[in-house]
């Protein structure tokens, strides 16, 4: 029988007390993700595993994987994916990883293009990996999805994921949505850099020093990205077509009074993560012909849902 060092439980007990040494918090959780990852098997049976020894070329690839986690890198880019709407989405340090209150921003984009009628078109700008455009152009197939990022690294990984996924995106290395013809996308969908620069530094430090701060910094007031996406938005939205958006826990007042200059945007919906905190802004655009000359004000109009 294999001594103990060499089996699973030996090197998941000295894993867990190396990463809790060097304060890494769910440390526990982390390791089966890992384990489950190389075991090629579900986070629930890694338990199963406990008494069998590891394969040499297993054993290096966990105490790499392990030295990468203690030195707190995210545990999905340690093992190179996640999972995105049942997804298998790449994910390493080229993007921000995929988190799963944005599944709620793209099952409100899917439900959009899906009650439209023909080819819509939809723009993720800011894609990252791809999740949201990848997610859209296989769950929508009728729709043409389009997808922009700033970041070059960004868009390498999300067409990656694209072919890896066979999901049908173009993808545009531009500043939000410059360069896309006015009137000419039915949803725009988007999960901006939406944290305040001074918020940003007090991050936990997995996210600050590892995912890309262009992904996660949204200016002094953390509205800086989605002030400039409405107004480009309303240049590029068809009348009555939408614009959908992840928005920080604190920013629906704001985000309101950003949509309702000229009446632009009728926002429909502020949409509550499984915690109930606003996270989700869905706002329509307002053919020229039926906008107010005022603006509602702040807290009439959509109620928290
Ligand atoms: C919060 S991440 C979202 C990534 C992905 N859509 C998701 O939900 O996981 C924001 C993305 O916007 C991109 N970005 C930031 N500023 C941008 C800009 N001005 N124009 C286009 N993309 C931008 C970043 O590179 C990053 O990929």
């Amino acid at each position: 029988m294999a001594a103990e060092t060499d089996r699973w439980d030996g090197r998941l007990d000295a894993a867990r007390a190396r990463l809790e040494e060097r304060g890494i918090d769910e440390a526990d959780s982390r390791l089966r993700w890992l384990a489950a990852h190389l075991l090629s098997c579900g986070l629930l049976d890694v338990g199963r595993h406990r008494e069998e020894p590891l394969a040499p070329d297993l054993a290096r690839a966990w105490e790499d994987g392990v030295a990468r986690l203690a030195a707190g890198e995210p545990v999905q880019y340690v093992i190179g994916e996640t999972d995105f709407l049942g997804l298998r989405i790449r994910c390493d340090r080229r993007a921000l990883i995929p988190r799963p209150e944005t599944e709620e921003l793209a099952l409100c984009a899917e439900a959009d293009l899906r009650a439209r009628p023909g080819r819509p078109v939809a723009v993720d700008a800011g894609t990252g990996t791809g999740c949201i455009a990848c997610a859209l152009a296989l769950r929508a197939p009728r729709a043409r999805i389009i997808a922009t990022d700033l970041s070059a690294d960004a868009l390498g990984l999300a067409r990656e994921n694209a072919e890896a996924l066979g999901a049908r995106v173009d993808f545009i290395r531009t500043d939000l949505l410059a360069g896309l013809p006015d009137a000419s996308a039915d949803l725009v969908v988007s999960n901006p850099p939406y944290v305040s620069s001074g918020d940003c530094d007090r991050l936990p430090a997995h996210v600050r020093d590892h995912e890309p701060r262009l992904a996660l910094d949204g200016g002094p007031d953390g509205l800086r990205v989605i002030s400039r996406l409405v107004s480009e938005a309303a240049r590029v939205i068809v009348p009555s077509g939408r614009l959908m958006m992840e928005i920080g826990d604190d920013q629906a007042e704001a985000v309101r009074e950003i949509l309702c200059p000229e009446n632009l945007f009728n926002l429909e919906a502020l949409k509550c993560d499984c915690a109930g905190r606003v996270r989700l802004a869905v706002a329509r655009r307002v053919p020229a012909w039926l906008r107010a000359p005022t603006c509602p004000g702040a807290g009439r109009g959509p109620t928290a849902i």
